[in-house]
């Protein structure tokens, strides 16, 4: 009657798919508590590592756990206890965590009713509170694992995309907070056809490459002509750092999600020790805490 999950933190867009591409890292994340109640509906009963509202219709994973239960005839309800690991507003996918994990959860305590797919479609619910817009692209990788490409959402088609084996992910997290909604209100609702058919070929290279386990191939596809330039100032150093971790040998860098993290993807553990040294080298001079994350893709 009771469930401990552990929820792990995500990049999402890969600078050629935004709002459509994802990887779940390894031992990062959140942890939650989510048991059975005699009473119905849903309560967040504590909140660990982070300020958040307790009340359920004001909380990421209270909002996706009202979707899962919504049309269920259940005569009990759920209390939740999320222990953030994540921080808010890190671009790793920290809201994304919670309602997945809110859906993962009780899908487990009723019995698997729902799909892995469909606990996606659930979650992008409760995530929607945080960022202002549905989107799939930490959710999915979060619940599904490995690399996640969002076919279409409408309606949702999300396809998993197995890791190459030595493939690493390097994330600096400056120990500043960006709100999704703040970053996308920077974007264009529209883009030039050139740079439609740059970031679409890319992507094509990009899944290619990863379905091939072609290092070069991931490494030229790992490029954002539309969402990069307009983001990136919000970030200090951004390019600094990305500079230097390409200069290391990363097979391509970029900010993650909303940033402010940035990340880098490497092939082995050697190149991402190494690249992860420099970006942090990089980024000391902004006077700004960070932290450095290595991990492979699992
Ligand atoms: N695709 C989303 C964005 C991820 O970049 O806005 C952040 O939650």
């Amino acid at each position: 009657n009771e469930i401990k999950i552990f929820c792990p933190a995500t990049i999402a867009n890969l600078n050629c798919g935004f709002d459509v591409l994802g990887l779940c890292l390894e031992g990062i994340g959140d942890e939650m508590i989510i048991r059975k109640s005699a009473e119905k509906g849903i309560r967040i009963t504590k909140i660990t590592g982070a300020d958040l509202p307790t009340e359920t219709e004001k909380n990421v994973a209270g909002v996706a756990a009202l979707a899962i239960i919504k049309n269920m005839e259940i005569d009990f309800g759920f209390e939740i206890e999320i222990h953030k690991k994540i921080k808010a507003g890190s671009g790793i996918g920290s809201s994304s965590a919670s309602a997945a994990g809110a859906v993962f959860g009780i899908n487990e305590l009723l019995g698997k009713p729902f799909s892995k797919h469909k606990l996606v479609d659930l979650a992008m619910k409760g995530e929607a509170i945080a960022s202002g817009c549905e989107h799939a692209d930490n959710v999915a990788p979060c619940l599904l694992g490995g690399f996640t490409l969002v076919r279409g959402y409408n309606p949702l088609d999300v396809i998993r995309i197995e890791s190459p084996n030595e493939l690493y992910a390097v994330v600096l997290h400056p120990h500043i907070e960006i709100k999704t909604a703040d970053a996308r209100a920077v974007l264009q609702p529209m883009i030039p056809l050139k740079d439609a058919i740059t970031q679409t070929g890319n992507l094509g290279g990009l899944i290619a490459g990863l379905y091939t386990s072609d290092y070069d191939l991931i490494g030229r596809s790992l490029k954002d002509v539309i969402i990069e330039p307009l983001r990136k100032h919000l970030i200090p150093n951004f390019d600094e750092v990305k500079n230097s971790a390409i200069l290391n040998g990363a097979l391509g860098s970029g900010i993650s999600g909303a940033g402010p993290s940035i990340f880098a993807l490497c092939k082995g553990q050697d190149k991402a020790e190494k690249v992860a040294y420099a970006m942090s080298e990089s980024y000391q001079n902004t006077g700004i805490a960070f932290d450095m994350h290595i991990s492979r893709i699992n």
